[in-house]
């Protein structure tokens, strides 16, 4: 019989692994709800005609990479869900949404690229320009900054609707008219209207140095909400580099692009830590007659979780209570009281295994105090506690029934 596994590019969550996405998913949940946000969760599921019209059929994610069955997909991002949920319960505006989510994209598995991946996202709607985007980068610098990350924002600015389309014609003429100097890939973006996307071809970095420039293209309104979100930006200390390249790969956005690049060099190729923008024209797009002002990012957990050790924040303190005697009710009652002081209590109910093979298993629980109950202490004022990380015991002078968490700060 064949060994069967996971599907490939995804991932088991157990262990330390699972303790650090959850404490992730804790932190940004309640960052985001200090900031007036609330959580929303749409379905795994949705109708493929929603990343059609939203991500666009030539993107990369519409045209290979999600994993379909009939007319349903596997959420390939989050952002087309949030506005198709609000659409259609008719929300009031503004919302200001959250989620910590998985989304699956059938790309090559590498290290921080999975076919199933974590994203911790946020979507603000019904608030216009520059408000939503320094709500939201601020934010993300402030988070960022608590994780003690090392990052930088990269930012561009997408024209609207007939600036664009001029500026993909510029594109076009010039690509075509270096047609012999460029790559395979980027030929066939040329013929399927991605053209965009060519900006952000490895293979052809030396030709677009030369291309035309997306800022060349503004118009005087855009240029004005461009600079004036840059100098917001400034004021507010927040450092940013500029990326006339950086067009991202879905068709919703105009306005403000930007990605969050890793500054450790711990990820490899895949270093954007996270990435979003302004997506005004989303609800037109999935078909609303109310053109809604809107702005969001999403961030992979995975590649953020490279960089931090939240399992060893996140796990509380172990107890272990053992005793020789047959005391199990007044044991569960102490289990229960330091429970709600928020420890984590280890209760050993077979008082017949003997204290070798009982202090044996704490050590695989790995736990880091334990409280020995003999006779001595079942009639005494007293109690004995031990560290089990340095050997130390302290005699604490009360009764083990009255131990409490501060008992277990040696
Ligand atoms: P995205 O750039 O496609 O944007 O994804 C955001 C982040 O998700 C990426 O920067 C990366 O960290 C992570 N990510 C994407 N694909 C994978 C993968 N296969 N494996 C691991 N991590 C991955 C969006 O999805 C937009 N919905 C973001 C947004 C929100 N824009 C506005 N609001």
């Amino acid at each position: 019989m064949t060994k069967l596994q996971a599907p490939m590019g995804m991932k088991d969550f157990y262990g330390k692994d699972l303790a650090s996405l959850k404490e992730l998913e804790r932190l940004w949940l309640l960052e985001l709800e200090n900031n007036n946000f609330s959580e929303i969760r749409t379905p795994v599921l949705e109708e493929k005609e929603l990343f059609i019209r939203s991500v666009g059929e030539f993107s990369d994610i519409v045209s290979k990479e999600m994993f379909s069955c009939d007319d349903l997909v596997l959420r390939p991002e989050g952002t087309a869900p949030v506005m198709r949920c609000v659409l259609e319960n008719s929300l009031p505006l503004p919302q200001y949404l959250s989620y910590f989510s998985s989304f699956f994209r059938k790309e090559r598995p590498q290290k921080g690229r999975f076919r199933q991946f974590y994203q911790y996202g946020c979507e603000v709607l019904g608030e216009s320009e520059p408000q939503a985007e320094i709500k939201v980068l601020s934010l993300i610098k402030r988070f960022y900054d608590k994780l003690n990350i090392k990052y930088r924002f990269e930012l561009n600015y997408l024209p609207s609707e007939d600036a664009l389309r001029t500026y993909e014609e510029a594109l076009t003429s010039f690509y075509q008219a270096n047609l012999n100097l460029l790559s395979e890939t980027s030929k066939t973006r040329l013929n399927n209207q991605t053209v965009l996307r060519i900006l952000d071809s490895k293979e052809d970095r030396k030709l677009n140095e030369t291309a035309p420039k997306v800022t060349d293209f503004l118009s005087e309104e855009d240029s004005k909400k461009w600079n004036k979100i840059l100098s917001l930006l400034e004021k507010l200390k927040i450092p940013y580099t500029l990326n006339p390249a950086l067009v991202r790969g879905l068709d919703y956005y105009e306005g403000l692009v930007f990605e969050v690049v890793d500054e450790s060099n711990t990820l490899g190729a895949q270093n954007a830590l996270g990435g979003g923008g302004r997506y005004n024209k989303l609800s037109t797009q999935l078909g609303s007659k109310e053109k809604i002002s809107a702005f969001g990012f999403g961030g992979g957990a995975e590649r953020l979780l490279y960089q931090l050790s939240l399992e060893e924040k996140a796990s509380k303190t172990k107890v272990g209570l053992i005793s020789s005697e047959d005391i199990i009710v007044e044991l569960e009652v102490l289990r229960g009281k330091l429970e709600s002081q928020n420890l984590m209590v280890d209760l050993n109910y077979d008082y017949t295994l003997g204290f070798k093979k009982m202090f044996k298993r704490l050590d695989k629980l790995k736990v880091n105090y334990v409280v020995v109950v003999g006779s001595t202490e079942l009639s005494g004022n007293f109690c004995k506690v031990k560290n089990l990380t340095t050997g130390e015991e302290k005699t604490i002078p009360k009764p083990f029934s009255e131990l409490e968490s501060t008992d277990f700060t040696f």
